[in-house]
């Protein structure tokens, strides 16, 4: 069967993760988390004191970074690394999570991921999550989904995600986080999340995670039928 390329955008907390992770174990297709490139990058700026208000610092300090996805043979996902040092929890954080808008909304730091997201699409058959991904990195994507759920339900699910690792986080915290980020993203000068106007909106607010894949399976059906073999 012919291979496309299935972008899924949307605001924070929505379950992007989860259906591009579902979706890419269904079709045998590669799952890229576009947000944790911007993750590992935010991290390696804190840790390394980088200024990224300074385009200089930024243009030095991306030059030492150097970011891949590796199999995790235990939970049979990928792991984000950093300079060859696993950062998948830590890129999770709320530490993290706190700056990562601002540091996603330079210029310089896009035109670094978004180039290597672009290669990792070359062959088809990828899923990427993301902010931009059918709007910038993949324009010509064959299916393009873009995601929304009620703020409230958003806050709540990422709530009992973070409360697992960190007992001590609050509802407010988590709502805070999630209203600034959206803000940010859909407000940046570069690439800000924008529906692109051939994506599909997938509101997941009442659907349950069964609801859903199949509702999506049936539309990567669609765009699979519509290829020329
Ligand atoms: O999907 P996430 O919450 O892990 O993304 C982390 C941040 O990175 C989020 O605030 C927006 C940004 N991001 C982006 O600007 N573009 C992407 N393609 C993916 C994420």
């Amino acid at each position: 069967m012919k291979k496309i390329i299935i972008t899924i955008d949307g605001y924070s907390s929505c379950g992007k993760s989860t259906l591009a992770r579902q979706l890419a174990g269904e079709l045998d297709y590669l799952y890229i988390d576009s947000g944790a490139m911007y993750r590992a990058i935010t991290l390696y700026f804190i840790q390394h004191r980088v200024d990224w208000t300074d385009h200089i610092q930024v243009k030095n300090a991306l030059r030492d970074i150097q970011l891949e996805f590796v199999p995790n043979q235990i939970t049979g996902r990928s792991d984000m690394y950093l300079n060859e040092e696993n950062v998948e929890l830590m890129i999770r954080e709320m530490l993290v999570a706190e700056k990562v808008s601002e540091v996603a909304a330079i210029r310089e730091v896009r035109e670094f991921a978004v180039a290597q997201q672009q290669q990792m699409g070359k062959q088809k058959g990828i899923v990427m999550d993301g902010r931009d991904i059918g709007t910038v990195v993949f324009p010509h994507a064959e299916l393009k989904i873009f995601m929304t759920a009620d703020p409230a339900i958003r806050v709540e699910r990422r709530f009992k995600e973070l409360y697992e690792k960190n007992p001590n986080i609050t509802i407010q915290e988590v709502k805070e986080n999630l209203e600034l980020r959206d803000y940010i993203d859909a407000n940046r000068e570069v690439s800000p999340l924008r529906k692109a106007d051939d994506a599909i909106i997938l509101d997941n607010s009442q659907l349950t995670m069964d609801e859903q894949l199949e509702l999506v399976k049936q539309w990567v059906d669609d765009a699979v039928a519509v290829q020329t073999p």
